[in-house]
């Protein structure tokens, strides 16, 4: 029986050297914060927790936190994660005396850059995306100018500013592509003077594709991720359509597997947010106990 897994699976490049980042930081001997959760997973958090790092949960909580002192400087890090975060941030960051480490997506950082130059040209900004996520307060954090969040078709057609105004595209990294390529062309019809620039990364669409790659061949598949997360859930249901016994876990306990003789590929893949630690444990597993 063969074991096998995804191409795509687990963490995208951006988490990866995200939560990389933290662990070497550790070594650093300062005390490390991560501006939020470096991933939404509790295991990781709580390792991190372990090893002495710290969250900062909101905005609130780092502007309570004390400015240090001359000779305290260069004691505390903190970490902003891939994600990405309002350029307001760093500004506190540097007055507070505290040492940022940018583990922004390059992705990311590749969208503040566009938006801050574009709206300080003058253009009014639109991010295709889910407006509560941290990504896109980020992104809006670097426009200069005025700045509008659509989350769908409807949104964009009821969009309304004055024909002559200049408009600039973006998209948050996960949204869906042919949903983004649809709203591009609201606004065309509509007749703005627009600039579209496609900053949807293609890391989820790659981890969808090659687990339903392995779910065609595959007798038996293994998904692994968060209960809660929508990214696993999205590829439970892709793998399943394509292979009947498909198992949803969420740690190694949860695997209560049976195999039947006839089982000749047993395949493996991960949502966003699971590390690699956990994949390997499931696969290791798998291969010496049947
Ligand atoms: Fe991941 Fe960066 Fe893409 S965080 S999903 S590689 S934009």
């Amino acid at each position: 029986m063969e074991v096998k897994l995804a191409q795509c699976a687990g963490f995208c490049f951006g988490v990866k050297r995200a939560v990389d980042t933290v662990y070497e930081q550790i070594e650093s001997g300062k005390t490390i914060y991560t501006y939020g959760p470096i991933v939404h997973n509790e295991e990781v958090v709580s390792d991190l927790e372990k090893k002495g790092v710290k969250v900062i949960e909101t905005k609130q909580e780092l502007l309570e936190m004390p400015v240090l002192s001359e000779d305290d400087k260069g004691t505390v890090s903190v970490i902003i994660r891939a994600h990405g975060v309002p350029r307001e941030i760093y500004d506190i960051l540097d007055k507070k005396n505290m040492d940022c480490v940018d583990a922004t997506c390059p992705f990311v950082k590749r969208i503040h850059k566009i938006v801050d130059k574009e709206s300080a040209a003058g253009k009014h900004i639109i991010i295709i995306g889910n407006p509560g996520h941290p990504e896109v307060e980020g992104i809006m954090g670097w426009c200069n100018g005025s700045v509008t969040v659509l989350e769908t078709p409807e949104e964009a057609l009821e969009f309304d500013v004055p024909k002559n105004t200049k408009i600039c595209i973006v998209s948050q990294t996960t949204y869906n592509y042919k949903k983004f390529q649809y709203i591009v062309e609201i606004f065309q019809k509509k007749g703005y003077n627009d600039s579209v620039a496609n900053t949807i990364c293609n890391a989820t669409e790659e981890r969808q594709r090659s687990a339903q790659d392995l779910a065609k061949e595959a007798d038996v598949m293994i998904v692994i991720g968060g209960k809660h997360s929508s990214n696993t859930r999205k590829l439970y249901e892709i793998c399943s359509r394509e292979c009947a016994q498909t198992y949803f876990i969420q740690t190694l306990d949860d695997l209560h597997l049976e195999l039947p003789k006839a089982v000749r590929l047993v395949g493996i893949t991960a949502g966003a947010s699971t590390p690699n630690k956990l994949i390997e444990e499931v696969q290791n597993y798998v291969r010496i106990n049947f």
